[in-house]
């Protein structure tokens, strides 16, 4: 059993470490660009994975996530990366099929809780029908885990955030709130309860609300994770050229989050989100926290047409509107 608590040595836990999306989006802006046909979704569109065709009717689907603990329990911990790591491919369209494992660990840490991280991932990994092929391993104080995470796609049903069109409905299939939750934890003040249900979410693959869209006239889906609900739909909204209109009253949020929100449980990555998108969006909502707040292993946002929405939700009930899309107004993003 473990000695130590893993959240209360890293500065920020999950998703919420991630790199500024300012500090990234201006590095990024100066990469040049890349001009080969077999590339359909680069870096260039801030898609959640790398897509590249192989033959007609096939393609690689590729993306890396890793990230820093955001619950004590090191199976549990291990468990959730794998699940977040594989959610790129999922929100794609795409099949995991190999994954390689990142691990950033104490030279002097605890081996029991090493073991834990390690076999937690495995198993979440193979429960997604995917195989580990081999990973790389650097010595640090912070522990960080996670997977680059190889799967295929079908290159004419790659979900991408670029389709979403004015009329779509849009929909959500996780409640949000894990950063806040995960912060609580941090500090001490979280029920054990809220925890728990906020890990069971994290440890839920996209794979089967992924599965769900096929066959529907799904115009754009992608996975909410560190740059927050907001964050996201901002990618959604500049790659579709669209406005993204989030009714804050339908966003459904984890059992605590509010509370913990209230007492100041915000992670440091909320404030980041809100700095980067903030000038995006129009109008203002008391949820502002936590549509701002990091995901760690999210849910998906999907746009379709009203009457598909319908369709998908009694095929997946846990999906829940969010809100809508309209013809691009004055900023990408309206909340309500
Ligand atoms: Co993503
Ligand atoms: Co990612």
């Amino acid at each position: 059993m473990s000695q130590t608590k893993l959240t209360a040595h890293v500065k920020a836990g999950g998703c919420a470490s991630k790199l500024s999306p300012k500090i990234l989006d201006r590095v990024l802006a100066r990469l040049p660009r890349m001009a080969d046909p077999k590339v359909l979704v680069g870096y260039e569109t801030a898609d959640d994975a790398g897509v590249y065709v192989l033959a007609p009717g096939s393609a690689l689907v590729q993306t890396v996530d890793f990230f820093t603990p955001v619950v004590d329990d090191p199976y549990t911990f291990g468990a959730i990366a794998a699940a977040n790591a594989l959610s790129d491919v999922y929100a794609m369209g795409g099949r995991p099929l190999t994954a390689l494992s990142i691990l950033v660990y104490p030279a002097a840490g605890d081996l029991d809780d090493l073991e834990q991280i390690v076999t937690g991932g495995a198993d979440k990994i193979h429960e997604a029908g995917c195989v580990i092929l081999g990973g790389h391993s650097v010595a640090d104080p912070e522990i960080k885990f996670g997977y680059a995470v190889t799967g295929l796609v079908d290159p004419d049903r790659v979900t991408t955030n670029a389709g979403a069109r004015p009329g779509d409905v849009l929909l959500l299939t996780k409640r949000i709130g894990t950063g806040v939750v995960s912060t609580a934890l941090k500090r001490g003040i979280a029920d054990a309860a809220h925890v728990e249900a906020a890990a069971k979410s994290m440890l839920t693959l996209n794979r089967a609300a992924a599965e769900a869209m096929e066959g529907f006239a799904v115009h754009a889906a992608t996975d909410v994770t560190g740059f927050g609900l907001l964050g996201h739909s901002r990618e959604m909204a500049m790659a579709s050229q669209v406005t993204i209109e989030i009714d804050s009253g339908l966003v459904q949020f984890l059992d605590g989050a509010l509370e913990y929100a209230h007492a100041g449980a915000i992670p440091g990555g909320t404030n980041n989100n809100r700095d980067f998108v903030g000038s995006c969006v129009e109008g203002a909502s008391h949820l502002d926290d936590l549509l701002y707040d990091p995901q760690t292993s999210g849910g998906l946002l999907i746009a379709l047409p009203e009457g598909e929405a319908l369709k998908y939700q009694s095929r997946f009930p846990a999906a829940f509107r969010i809100g809508r899309v309209t013809e691009r107004g004055a900023k990408p993003i309206r909340v309500l």
